[in-house]
């Protein structure tokens, strides 16, 4: 089986060094990896953030091992030749739309999160993120009004079909869990959202056993840090996942500590930390590799079918924190590396 290994910008060869480490000491037969350019390393070696070769890669890679995207010197390049384009080529080249974010407190990390320790002890839920359509993928572009101003727009729409792949995904999603689904939009405001609503519900009827609740998001903010217990599974599109997951990682304790998958219709998956390329610590050894760690472990869950293994490397991560491991982000003073040795440690 084929990974290939995008390791990217800022932190992401850092961290995707980590992960590499523990995939390496679980010894599975038949791994192979290849290594490919993303991001902005891509477009300072070969002028495009996600060349041709890379996207080749990906097409035949088994699964994808991503580190992160973004840099500062790209910010003023032609949109579509920054490094985040690489993130969504792959996502829509691939058809990635299903993107799992799980959020769960580690109990020895109640105490990083920014809510209070009971309210962060009952967080156990799951983002499903729709990352093929909404205002990420319509027309955009920058033109001038009839007086002159200039303007930017982006226009945000789903088609039913979307909606309805992924309303599928969160159902399932919330059947193999508490049987809770809570779909969260901005109906009351965003046509997009109206059809959401729409077809979620549509799509209900054939999950009799699921619980389902809808949220305008505004309130879904305000619940993920007054009472986030009561999710189980949330149901979103494109950008408000985006958002909320960020918001859920600081309530478990750090960005450095969500991992995610996103899925196409064959089971084929790209597996990133949620975070960024944290330009501000890049380089400094200051970056918490686990993220990406328990990206990989999700790997081997969803795409290559080593279940056990990735709970080999779930328990790793809960022993290393148990044992005391604490990057910079969870309060602690260990590097990347040693957050690794910490992880291979706890595996031995
Ligand atoms: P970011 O997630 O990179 O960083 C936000 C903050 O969290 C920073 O203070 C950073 O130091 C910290 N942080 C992030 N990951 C960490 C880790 N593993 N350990 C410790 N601290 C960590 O978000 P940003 O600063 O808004 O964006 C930076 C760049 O990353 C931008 O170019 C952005 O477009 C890009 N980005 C890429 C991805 C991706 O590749 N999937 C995701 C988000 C942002
Ligand atoms: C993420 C990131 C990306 C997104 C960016 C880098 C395009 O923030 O994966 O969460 O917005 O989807
Ligand atoms: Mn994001």
């Amino acid at each position: 089986m084929l990974i290939a290994l995008f390791p990217g910008d800022g932190i992401g060869p850092e961290i995707v060094a980590q992960a590499k480490r523990v995939l390496d000491a679980l010894a599975i037969d038949g791994l192979t990896y290849e290594e490919g350019l993303v991001g902005g390393a891509a477009y300072k070696a070969v002028g495009h953030p996600l060349p041709p070769a890379t996207l080749d890669l990906a097409k035949r890679a088994d699964a994808i091992l991503f580190g992160a995207v973004g840099d500062p010197d790209c910010d003023s390049l032609e949109r579509h030749l920054r490094p985040e384009q690489a993130i969504l080529g792959l996502r829509k080249e691939l058809g990635l739309f299903s993107n799992l974010r799980p959020a769960k407190v580690f109990p020895e990390l109640a105490d990083a999160s920014a809510l209070k320790h009971e309210v962060a002890s009952a967080i156990d839920l799951l983002i499903v993120r729709e990352t093929n359509g909404d205002v990420y993928f319509g027309e955009k572009g920058m033109r001038k009004t009839p007086e002159g101003l200039r303007e930017g727009y982006d226009i945000m729409s789903y088609n039913e079909e979307q909606v309805r792949k992924i309303a599928h995904q969160g159902f399932q999603a919330a059947r193999a869990r508490r049987g809770k689904l809570c779909s969260v939009d901005k109906a009351n405001v965003l046509e997009t959202s109206q059809l959401w609503r729409d077809v979620v519900i549509e799509v209900s009827a054939d999950y009799p056993d699921v619980a389902l609740s809808h949220m305008y998001v505004d309130n879904a903010a305000m619940q993920l840090v007054r009472n986030p217990g009561q999710f189980d599974v949330i149901v979103t599109g494109n950008m408000f996942g985006d958002i909320l997951s960020d918001q859920a990682s600081m309530c478990v304790g750090s960005i450095g500590m969500l991992a995610s998958a996103t899925l196409n219709d064959s089971n084929q998956g790209l597996y990133e930390p949620i975070h960024g390329s944290a330009p501000d610590i890049a380089g400094q050894g200051k970056a918490n590799p686990l993220a990406t760690v328990l990206s990989a472990g999700m790997m081997l869950r969803y795409s290559l079918g080593l279940p056990e293994q990735a709970d080999r490397i779930e328990a790793a991560v809960a022993k290393a924190l148990a044992d005391g491991a604490r990057s910079f982000d969870l309060g602690g003073t260990m590097s990347t590396v040693e957050m690794g040795d910490a992880v291979l440690a706890a595996l031995a």
